[in-house]
């Protein structure tokens, strides 16, 4: 079978799907910024190109996959700037770079980790979202830094959703036979939300989130989700956003349109 890679695959959602994935058989090339099969920062230019050449280098001639978990929490003391560079720029530079071995095989799957928080935040900074989508990083990050980092991370998250949308339907995605969907998940019990809860503001989100399954998900509820829109049975899912949250978003917002 061929490989699919996961960023962000050393911890959270991205390890438990490599993990999955390895138990039934199905390659993997994990990214992260270390202790990964291939160690790079996403968060900077170098790091990416970096890892779209590893990747080709170690891939073969096409993969069967990609899912992006890579991504840092708005609540973790890190810059607007370095949330957007990583969760935003440092997923779609490597979506548009490794999409064409995607498009070599014969039926990929790319898969990108976005959130919930676009959905059920009140305020968005719509300007930054504007100069994600327009590929400004320099910009993106200069209002980031002025947003601070928990709105940096909505709209980043808000801006992936409407690039893979705005892909997804292409002919360079779909059109060569590529899906690109998004899943948005709300509170999943990782590291990333433990170390959320370390700061008093980032301890008051964590547990201001309203789930009206009366807990948080796991990891590998998200893997399972991640693993079926990798397979063949996925195939007419195309610039789809799967809300996974235990029904905060249901909940937030239930007239849907
Ligand atoms: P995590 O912190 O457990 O895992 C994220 C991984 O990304 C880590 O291994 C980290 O080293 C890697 N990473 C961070 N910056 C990187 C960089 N510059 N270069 C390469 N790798 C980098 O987090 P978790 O919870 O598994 O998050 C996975 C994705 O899900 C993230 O995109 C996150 O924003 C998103 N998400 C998480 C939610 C949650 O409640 N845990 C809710 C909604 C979305």
């Amino acid at each position: 079978p061929s490989k699919v890679v996961i960023t962000g695959a050393a911890s959270g959602m991205g390890a438990a799907l490599a993990e999955r994935l390895r138990s039934r058989g199905t390659p993997v090339l994990g990214v992260d910024r270390e202790s990964a099969d291939i160690d790079a920062d996403l968060g900077s230019r170098a790091g990416r190109r970096r890892c779209v050449e590893r990747v080709r280098d170690l891939a073969g001639a096409s993969l069967g996959g990609l899912v992006t978990c890579a991504g840092v929490s708005g609540h973790a003391g890190l810059p607007g700037s370095e949330v957007v560079s990583v969760n935003y720029f440092g997923t779609v530079d490597v979506m548009s770079g490794l999409r064409p071995l995607l498009a070599a095989g014969p039926s990929a799957a790319a898969v990108a980790i976005s959130s919930i928080g676009a959905a059920v935040h009140p305020d968005l900074d719509l300007a930054l979202v504007d100069a994600c989508l327009a590929g400004d990083e320099e910009k993106a990050r200069a209002l980031a830094d002025a947003a601070g980092p928990p709105n940096a991370y909505v709209a980043a998250k808000l801006a992936l959703i409407r690039w893979a949308r705005l892909n997804a339907t292409t002919a360079e995605w779909i059109g060569a036979g590529v899906t690109l969907n998004t899943i948005a998940p709300g509170l999943v019990d990782t590291p990333m939300v433990a170390n959320a809860r370390r700061s008093a503001d980032g301890r008051a989100v964590v547990d201001g989130f309203g789930v009206p399954a009366g807990r948080a998900g796991r990891p590998q509820e998200v893997a399972a989700l991640a693993e079926f829109l990798l397979g063949g049975e996925a195939r007419y899912l195309v610039g789809a956003v799967l809300v996974i949250d235990g029904g905060t978003e249901a909940a937030s917002r239930p007239d849907w349109r």
